[in-house]
């Protein structure tokens, strides 16, 4: 498959946002942003920095795979950086209609409307691609993702309790969905 067509736009804060699909040289900017997430403690399924070896194995899977169809990625550039990461992967089999969201912002980006942009093109892009269903999973006690993929038309769908364990914490996971 061919890479997104690229768009720009206006975050609320007036910086120009470039939302594109993810490059080989992205690396060393992929390496920051994941282990800043995790070093801050962001509610996501890691836990542990990677190194530049995992990260450069993770990447060039993951091109192979957007390569193949497999997955739809959407990162967001601010002044030439790397600062949002997101991706649609598409089930198998009897499941290849539906497609599972995932998504990040690096702290000092969130909250000017970078979220809302991504998962729209993900939407359009995930339709394009003849996907029916996205699904996803947020922890309880996230709250703004709540409220972003409520604002973006995902409904909830169901709990897993005590899916996560964080800091010795046990955390529910509500499983969103969205026809599209
Ligand atoms: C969750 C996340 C993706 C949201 O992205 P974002 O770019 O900050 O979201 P937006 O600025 O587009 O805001 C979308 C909506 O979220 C809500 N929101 C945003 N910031 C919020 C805040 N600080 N408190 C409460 N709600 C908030 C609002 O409803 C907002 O819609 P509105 O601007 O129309 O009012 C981002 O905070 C993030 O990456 N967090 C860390 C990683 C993570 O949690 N990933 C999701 C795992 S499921």
């Amino acid at each position: 498959m061919s890479p997104i067509q690229s768009k720009t736009f206006k975050a609320k804060d007036g910086r120009e946002v470039v939302l594109r699909s993810i490059r080989w040289e992205d690396l060393d900017d992929c390496i920051e942003f994941i282990n800043s997430l995790v070093e801050e403690g962001a509610d996501i399924l890691m836990d542990t920095k990677v190194s530049r070896e995992e990260e450069a194995d993770w990447l060039g899977k993951r091109l192979a795979r957007a390569v193949k169809g497999e997955i739809i990625d959407v990162i967001a550039e601010v002044d030439g950086k790397m600062v949002a990461n997101s991706e649609v992967e598409k089930r198998s089999g009897l499941m290849s209609h539906v497609g599972c969201l995932g998504i990040g912002i690096e702290a000092d980006y969130r909250g000017i409307g970078i979220g809302t942009q991504i998962i729209q093109m993900l939407k359009e892009e995930s339709k394009k691609a003849g996907l029916k269903v996205l699904v996803l999973d947020a922890f309880a006690t996230n709250k703004t993702a709540h409220a972003l993929y409520r604002k973006m038309g995902f409904q909830d769908a169901g709990r897993t309790p005590k899916a996560i364990c964080k800091n010795g914490k046990y955390i529910d996971l509500i499983r969103m969905t969205l026809e599209l």
